[in-house]
């Protein structure tokens, strides 16, 4: 039976979520790789939707390029950290990303930030990607990552685990990953600690646990062409630039029906 994840960052930590990622995650580099793979295709992308928009941050770029974008997310504390309802912001909606409570159609879909790699099995990651096919128009551009673990860099990391470090509210806040992956399930078992510290002193200490799918390219590959879309692009980083070894990236489209004959 899967276990159900619900990472300390998406409910007691939801508060901190945009300080503690601000320190981790390129924004507007993503945001600029997500309008060069839409630009690819469409001269113009005026709809989007943000899967797993946690508090928006996406969404907020893209809204202000006049892109018209709704996010879903499954925690109300994360939704409540975003932007308020306002006429050129994004719409942020409280939702399951395999049931879309949607019925319109939309230029650009994404999921950004592994994602989807919290749906564990092949089951539900099958259910979420007919829900995105549902939701794409018919020229419109899916773009989603998730994790690799390619060896060798990756064989250390989950071995030893690792941990990085921000400040957040003036203290130092360290992240340690203590990983065990069952490579029959393909499922990666971080048990997380979060340190906030003041000088030496430990001022508060959580743990917690994420449960995600570590991914093999050729298998999601699969599990995209089973649900009706063509892979335009798979890369492992979302620029040339050094980036850890263990995330993908895929660019898909909705497939062409197979010629008769
Ligand atoms: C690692 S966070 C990434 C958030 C956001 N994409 C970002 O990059 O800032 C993963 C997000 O996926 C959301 N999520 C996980 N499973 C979901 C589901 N089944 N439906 C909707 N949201 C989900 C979580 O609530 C969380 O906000």
């Amino acid at each position: 039976m899967p276990r159900r994840s619900m990472p300390a960052e998406w409910t007691t930590l939801a508060h901190l979520f945009d300080e503690i990622n601000e320190s981790f995650i390129d924004y507007d580099g993503q945001v600029g790789f997500l309008l060069r793979c839409a630009g690819r295709f469409l001269p113009r992308s005026r709809t989007a939707l943000d899967l797993g928009c946690g508090t928006g941050r996406h969404a907020r770029l893209l809204a202000e390029q006049g892109i018209r974008t709704v996010g879903i997310d499954l925690s109300h504390r994360l939704l409540r950290q975003g932007p308020k309802a306002a006429p050129a912001g994004p719409l942020l909606v409280c939702g399951d990303l395999a049931a879309l409570p949607l019925r319109g159609r939309f230029d650009l879909v994404y999921a950004l930030n592994f994602v989807l790699s919290f749906l564990q099995t092949n089951e539900a990651l099958l259910n979420a990607l007919r829900e995105v096919r549902r939701v794409l128009s018919p020229r419109g551009v899916f773009v989603m990552d998730y994790h690799v673990f390619f060896p060798p860099e990756a064989d250390v990391k989950l071995r030893e685990g690792w941990s990085e470090e921000c400040v957040v509210r003036g203290q130092r806040l360290v992240v340690s990953h203590d990983p065990t992956v069952d490579w029959t399930t393909q499922l990666c078992t971080d048990e997380m600690t979060y340190r906030f510290l003041e000088g030496r002193r430990i001022v508060r200490e959580l743990r917690t646990v994420e449960v995600r799918r570590i991914s093999l390219p050729q298998d999601l590959a699969c599990l995209l062409q089973a649900t009706g879309f063509q892979v335009v692009a798979h890369c492992r980083r979302f620029d040339l630039d050094e980036e850890p070894a263990e995330l993908g990236v895929v660019v898909a489209r909705r497939a062409r029906p197979a010629r008769a004959g």
